[in-house]
């Protein structure tokens, strides 16, 4: 492994009896760099954390994470590394601070060090305020910060985060992101997953993973030139009919609806009078249509529906 990786995948398979989790996935992240692994319920994000964490063993493939490989030397990947799981543990009837003191004895920080650390990734995670309250009793974001100081009260140059922002709101979101952008620019490479697509803007490598593969590799901008055609933003009274409506015009690539809008991605730009036309005849009222970048989220249906053509998807605002 080049010593500039902080992960490299190869080929890698997860089977569970016939069921495959992972299927062939190959890709690399460079030391100090984000990457973001994307991909809806069921993708397979959490079991290539897993591996790569050398917790569990890869049916086929290989992956080494800081150089050490999983399957032969998942004792020298899991001092190295922290991660912050789906379902995350903290003790509620600790405060912040007992809880970080907890994990560092966990993680073996010398004994000497222990306090300044704590005192750091007190004043890191803005946790100040908040320090002698029961973790019970702060608010899912506060929780959240805390179990990121938590997962990297050693120092670790590797961080996994899945799903770290689940649930929480989007101000709060953006700070947890500050943090972690903080902490890639001091070394620390940082793969993480996220059903938000937004976030993803924050990686510099994004891949995506649909029933097991990874389906796109790419940065954010690299991934939104490989879109082909026109993106338009339709907004229209009856969304959901508008789509019904246009299911039957040629040179659509994709469509999907978000929320009150629709999103249709043209061949070619010069059929947006088209679009209109037909929407005008069915009695669809038009109250803007623009033509707009497309968003992670259009890619992925995008890439989804490249695979299995069938274009039904419908996005929750
Ligand atoms: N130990 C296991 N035994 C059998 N099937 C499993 C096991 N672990 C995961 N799976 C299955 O593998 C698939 C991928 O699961 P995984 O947890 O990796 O998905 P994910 O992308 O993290 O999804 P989510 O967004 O819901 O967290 C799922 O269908 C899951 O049910
Ligand atoms: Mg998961």
């Amino acid at each position: 492994m080049s010593a500039e990786n902080a992960i490299e995948i190869h080929d890698l398979v997860q089977r569970f009896g016939s069921f495959t989790a992972v299927d062939h996935v190959t890709f690399s992240v460079p030391r100090g760099e984000i990457f973001g692994l994307l991909g809806p319920n069921g993708a397979g994000k959490t079991t290539t954390i897993r591996i790569l964490c050398g917790i569990l063993l890869p049916t086929s493939g290989r992956a080494s994470v800081l150089g050490f490989d999983v399957a032969r030397q998942p004792e020298e990947i899991k001092k190295r590394i922290g991660y912050m799981s789906q379902k995350f543990s903290l003790y509620g009837d600790l405060t912040p601070q007992e809880n970080l003191d907890f994990y560092a004895s966990i993680y073996a920080v010398p004994r000497a060090g222990r306090a300044g650390r704590i005192s750091e990734l007190i004043e890191l995670s803005g946790l100040g305020e908040h320090r002698k309250t029961l973790t019970r009793n702060l608010s899912g974001a506060w929780r959240q910060r805390l179990a990121l100081a938590c997962a990297i009260v050693h120092r670790p140059p590797m961080l996994f985060l899945d799903e770290a922002t689940a649930g929480v709101d989007p101000v709060s979101r953006r700070e947890f992101w500050d943090l972690i952008y903080r902490m890639a620019g001091e070394g620390t490479s940082v793969l993480a997953t996220t059903h938000y697509m937004d976030e993803a803007e924050y990686c510099n490598q994004i891949g995506m993973m649909h029933a097991g593969e990874l389906i796109a590799l790419a940065s954010p901008d690299a991934l939104r030139a490989q879109m082909p055609g026109t993106l338009l933003q339709v907004d229209c009274a009856g969304p959901a009919q508008a789509f019904q409506v246009l299911e039957a015009m040629p040179g659509i690539l994709e469509m999907a609806i978000h929320g009150a809008r629709l999103h249709v991605s043209l061949a070619e730009p010069g059929q947006a009078d088209e679009l209109q036309r037909r929407l005008g005849r069915a009695g669809i009222a038009i109250r803007s249509l623009n033509a707009i970048q497309p968003s992670l989220e259009d890619i992925f249906l995008y890439m989804v529906q490249q695979r299995q053509p069938t274009p039904t998807h419908v996005v929750g605002e």
